[in-house]
């Protein structure tokens, strides 16, 4: 992929919708309200927003820099850099990474087109919350209907990417992420007014300090990476289709801010929810999909609240997956010197995607693990790899033509910028793994 192949973005309000649409999805409205339910919810906010902080902007800065300097994908970014293979485990590690993300990912998204499929019938009306719960379990424990239903976004994926993406994508995503928005903040309205809202709120907002365990911190790390999208290449791919002027500095903070901003949202959607009508909040990955059928019942209108919601959370999740999967087929047409072109790419993949995905449902095990390892061990190591390729690796010159890739980075900022990728976000990357593995 090269820059004039990249034309797509014709704005910049474009390609920051379409980078915010790829780090909006599951992992804010599905993964943060049960992986904060798991941990404590105030405790892991707190240790969530830290991390948002101290990985969030050097690392979402460095990918894009990454992508916008070389116009590549993360498989000949690093090459062409460096000017050696000699990062090339590193593009390896993204492109894995990928593949395992997408594994559980379009299961999740099948379950959303599940719930919307049935929100067109009015399925969930008069459900309580046992019949909810039942539900959840009868809907993901049959096989056939899970493939099916996750093999559905697997193809639309593909389609998109098939016809090439970015136009598409940026079209889609400036309409609908506001109005995603919009209707999250009217369901945040709906909730605030049920009984007992409060003390979801004092669950989601109130830090207990004696919570923070090292596990709460190692899930708060993998959940800002696997939220932000950092650590496995997607971004590099977004700022190779960056217009030249674009400010790098500025792009971050807005996407950060808009994806913290989705996920405190789902918070304070789900916990005072959770604990209105009696379900757990730590309940685990079904949270959301028990829970939020009885919220949008509750809401006005709630046949026509439950489509909507539910369409937009599916468009939400394919924003996502096309840009997990556009790291995967760059990847093929690059690592062949488009020997493969995107059509035999796009269909490669998509074959061993469907693979994948096929043993995820069978084998359930399978999903849990490649849910955690990917967040919490392999994101890491990837965002510890660009770190160190950028602040320890590249010549002095090398740094500054990455620095000059962003507009926004004035001297000083510069080399604040590198000595955090240097020495704070590694050092902070490995004292948190070892701190995980009881080691310290
Ligand atoms: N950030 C996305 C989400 O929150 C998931 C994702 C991870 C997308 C990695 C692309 C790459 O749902």
């Amino acid at each position: 992929m090269t820059n004039n192949e990249n034309k797509g973005f014709t704005s910049k309000v474009g390609l920051i919708m379409a980078a915010a649409g790829g780090a909006v999805g599951l992992g804010n409205i599905w993964k943060f309200p049960y992986i904060a339910g798991e941990n404590g919810g105030g405790a892991f906010l707190i240790v969530y927003l830290l991390c948002v902080l101290l990985f969030g902007m050097p690392l979402l800065m460095t990918e894009f820099l990454i992508g916008k300097r070389s116009g590549k994908s993360a498989y000949g970014a690093f090459r062409a850099l460096d000017g050696s293979k000699k990062w090339d485990w590193l593009s390896w590690l993204c492109v894995l990474t990928a593949l395992l993300i997408m594994a559980f990912y379009f299961i999740v998204t099948g379950w959303c087109f599940n719930y919307f499929a049935e929100a067109l019938t009015n399925a969930f009306q008069g459900m309580g919350t046992a019949a909810l719960e039942a539900h959840f379990t009868k809907v993901t424990t049959n096989p056939i209907r899970m493939v099916g239903f996750s093999l559905l976004p697997v193809v639309l994926t593909a389609t998109v990417l098939w016809f090439g993406v970015k136009e598409g994508i940026e079209r889609l995503s400036k309409i609908l992420m506001p109005l995603l928005l919009v209707m999250m903040l009217l369901m945040v309205g709906r909730v605030l007014m049920l009984d007992n809202s409060n003390i979801g709120m004092q669950f989601f907002f109130r830090c207990d300090f004696s919570k923070i365990t090292p596990k709460v911190i190692m899930e708060a790390m993998g959940q800002c990476f696997f939220s932000l999208s950092i650590g496995m290449g997607a971004l590099i791919t977004y700022g190779a289709y960056m217009p030249k002027e674009q400010n790098v500095t500025a792009t971050s903070i807005q996407v950060i801010v808009l994806d913290t901003l989705v996920a405190i949202l789902a918070g304070l959607i789900i916990f005072p929810a959770v604990f209105s009508f009696g379900f757990d909040p730590a309940e685990g990955p079904e949270l959301v999909f028990v829970v939020l059928p009885a919220i949008l019942e509750k809401m006005s209108l709630s046949w026509l609240s439950s489509i909507l919601f539910f369409g937009l959370l599916c468009i939400a999740a394919v924003t996502s997956t096309i840009s997990l999967m556009e790291v995967a087929v760059a990847f093929v047409c690059e690592a062949s010197n488009d020997k493969l072109n995107r059509h035999k790419s796009v269909l490669i993949i998509s074959a061993i995607v469907t693979v994948l995905v096929v043993a995820c449902v069978y084998y359930k095990q399978l999903f849990s693990i490649f849910d955690n390892v990917t967040s919490c061990v392999l994101m890491p190591i990837g965002a510890l790899g660009m770190a160190l390729f950028v602040g320890w690796n590249l010549p002095k010159n090398g740094q500054k033509g990455v620095l000059n890739a962003d507009k926004g980075i004035k001297h000083f900022a510069g080399k604040v910028y590198i000595a955090v990728l240097r020495f704070i976000v590694p050092a902070a990357i490995i004292l948190i793994f070892l701190n995980s593995l009881g080691i310290i």
